[in-house]
């Protein structure tokens, strides 16, 4: 029993943000601090913590309570065993009625294993830096490959004499029990019953969970001897979990916050490495790959992720599709090479621990941009493999959750490639249809938003990721009629051409909308055209041409359509500019809404008329599967088209949304 003065001290000295704030990035919002919730997965933080109250609650999953609470929930900590984790957190001495501090007879078995395993490490660390075998082989090891001592104790790295016993013979003399030993994988009972040390003849890695408790081991050998493991690591226990673990984030996990930034590297002695260098924000993955909750355990500290590779093409492209993991957990992703075959131990060690900073500085390149090269480099002018790569690149940036940022990506990887920006777009596109098709869902709830997300991910562009503005619509009634009528072919044809008249005749306007400044409107509907392809020939030659020459940096002018050395370019071009309203009129009368005049609100018109194109084209697809819907007779592929349909269908709802407040002055 921890007596209450000792509990009372320990309320009054804890501060909740400095608690949560070891296992969450905190940010200040407003007068609390959010971060992403660290008991269930999210990738919006809707976990607050209040400063004022010493409490923290998260809206998404409900979870609440004081520090006690949080650490109790969060350590899968009792009660007692919580109070004395923020004790020691603040250096507060601990008084209990029943005194047992030093009992090594704890009262759960799993405060044994911890017990247990920091005896081992404290062990370790003594017969390295005290123990004749230890001195000689252990440290001397680590001194040869150039560590230096206050990295070897800030690991509290150590030694295992050769000996079949020997942790055993001193952790039982002390008081621990075999059983406790044989749990956390120290020592293992063969079949004649006997109990051996795992760990012999190598120098000790201690692995700390993230509070800093030594959990398991990585021991290497001293031995060339290629038939002897060159690690030999603890098992899974009840404190050691491998995938929920990366080696070094307790030392790392501040600098991590504050650098906004953490490295990923591959062995025990990279970390040692990179932070003999002066860099701590810098973890491990070691022994096993790369795990979706270590992704997630880096991105409670910070979303932005380089990994230091060694310099080994094979290895690098083995490791490509791990990495495309770390970005389907939204975290952004850079890669840093070293040259010759050196790993980031040997380069530290090669080039010195300021020019080795100076090098992962410099050399940082973005993932997927960085994917893209080498395997553009490896297809050489293969067109076949060439195609191959669009498609695998692509997939990379469909893992990407921020539809904004995978736009960007796509854009970046078109001058890269050398594929229109549009093509990769619709190739994203084909890979999110079938991911959702493949979630199964589509029908309700994630359907509503996935409009808005499909239109954004299509388009780096899209001006209202969140829908035009409300002022700009009025009168609903007016439109919804408009919306409901029924979709012809013909409509799809006039739509085109309503594009084009708006180009025409607005092209050059510049306009400050909201979240674009100076812009004009011709750049403006090209870059919301991404994702569109038309399909009237005519058309699609103005469109084409159009948006050629803005990418050559031109704004094409209406006279050049007008004297168009193609006739029917020119007809088209005169006709739509000649009478700028008598395509709308014609279709917007047709379902009764009475145009006034549309420059008067151009954001609405030039709006309008890009929703419109997009809803046609959305009612077409519709139509498309609903006529394969009647010939298919294969059940599976009729379930395959139903969920496109819905899915599809939840998508017109959208668009019929935002034009459902459309009003046409
Ligand atoms: N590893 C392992 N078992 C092995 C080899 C490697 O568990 N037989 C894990 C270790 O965690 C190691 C990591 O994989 O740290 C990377 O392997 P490697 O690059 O070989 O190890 P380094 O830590 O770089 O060791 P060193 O530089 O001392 O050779
Ligand atoms: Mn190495």
């Amino acid at each position: 029993m921890i007596n209450h003065d000792t509990i009372t001290k320990i309320m009054e000295t804890v501060r909740i943000e400095e608690v949560v704030g070891d296992f969450v990035s905190l940010k200040k919002r407003g007068t609390s601090l959010i971060g992403n919730c660290p008991f269930h997965n999210e990738k919006t933080p809707s976990f607050h913590v209040s400063v004022a109250k010493g409490i923290y609650k998260c809206f998404g999953c409900g979870k609440g309570g004081d520090s006690v609470h949080f650490i109790m929930d969060h350590e899968k900590y009792s009660y007692p065993e919580a109070l004395k984790f923020l004790a020691q957190k603040y250096n507060i001495e601990v008084e209990e009625t029943v005194q047992s501090p030093q009992n090594i007879e704890a009262q759960n078995a799993r405060e044994s294993l911890y017990i247990v395993s920091e005896y081992a490490a404290n062990y370790f660390a003594n017969e390295m830096w005290v123990g004749e075998q230890g001195r000689a082989i252990g440290l001397s090891y680590f001194k040869e490959r150039g560590f230096r001592e206050d990295i070897v104790k800030k690991f509290q790295l150590g030694y295992s004499p050769d000996v079949w016993d020997a942790l055993i013979q001193s952790a039982v003399a002390a008081g621990h029990k075999e059983e406790y030993l044989e749990k956390t994988g120290l020592s293992i009972r063969n079949d004649k019953g006997k109990l051996y040390d795992r760990f012999r003849g190598r120098v000790m890695f201690p692995i700390h969970n993230f509070t800093g408790r030594v959990i398991g081991f990585g021991g290497r050998t001293l031995k060339t001897d290629k038939n002897v493991p060159k690690y030999v690591n603890s098992p899974e226990s009840d404190i050691y979990h491998k995938s929920n673990v990366l080696y070094g984030l307790y030392h790392a996990k501040k600098a991590i916050r504050d650098t906004d930034n953490c490295y990923l590297v591959e062995g025990y002695a990279d970390v040692l490495a990179v932070h003999q260098a002066g860099i701590e924000n810098v973890v491990a993955s070691s022994g096993t790959s790369l795990t979706t909750e270590q992704i997630r355990l880096i991105g409670r500290f910070s979303q932005n992720v380089t990994i230091l590779y060694d310099g080994d093409a094979a290895g690098i492209k083995a490791s490509l599709r791990g990495l495309d993991m770390i970005l389907e957990e939204g975290l952004n992703v850079k890669v840093v090479l070293f040259p010759d075959g050196h790993d980031p131990d040997s380069y530290m060690h090669h080039v010195g621990s300021g020019e080795f900073k100076k090098y992962i500085e410099n050399n940082r390149k973005d993932f997927i941009l960085y994917k893209a090269s080498i395997l553009l480099k490896e297809a050489g002018t293969d067109p076949i493999k060439r195609a191959g790569i669009i498609r695998d690149i692509v997939e990379s940036i469909a893992k990407i959750p921020d539809d904004i940022k995978a736009s960007i990506f796509i854009r970046e990887c078109s001058g890269l490639l050398q594929v229109e920006e549009r093509i990769l777009l619709s190739e994203l596109n084909k890979i999110r249809v079938a991911k959702f098709k493949k979630s199964g869902a589509g029908s309700q709830g994630q359907g509503s938003s996935s409009f808005q997300q499909q239109h954004q991910g299509q388009n780096q562009y899209q001006p209202y990721p969140d829908g035009p503005p409300d002022n700009l619509f009025e009168n609903p009634d007016a439109a919804s009629e408009f919306i409901e009528a029924p979709v012809a072919e013909e409509n799809d044809l006039l739509q085109e051409q309503e594009i084009v008249r708006l180009l025409l005749a607005y092209g050059h306007e510049l306009v400050s909308w909201d979240k674009i400044d100076n812009m004009y409107i011709g750049s403006f509907i090209m870059q919301n055209l991404a994702d569109v392809s038309f399909q009237d020939e005519l058309c699609k030659k103005v469109i084409d041409t159009y948006r050629d020459e803005i990418e050559n940096g031109h704004l094409p002018v209406a006279s050049q359509f007008i004297n168009n050395e193609d006739r029917k370019i020119a007809e088209l071009a005169i006709t739509l500019s000649t009478s700028p309203y008598s395509l709308s009129e014609n279709w917007y009368n047709k379902h009764n809404i009475y145009v006034r005049d549309e420059s008067i609100n151009l954001k609405a018109t030039i709006l309008g008329g890009l929703y419109h194109l997009k809803k046609g084209k959305v009612a077409r697809m519709l139509m498309d599967i609903a006529k394969e819907l009647k010939t298919e007779t294969d059940p599976v592929n009729q379930e395959i088209l139903m969920q496109r349909f819905i899915f599809i269908k939840g998508v017109e709802k959208e668009i019929s949304k935002f034009l459902g407040t459309v009003i046409l002055k």
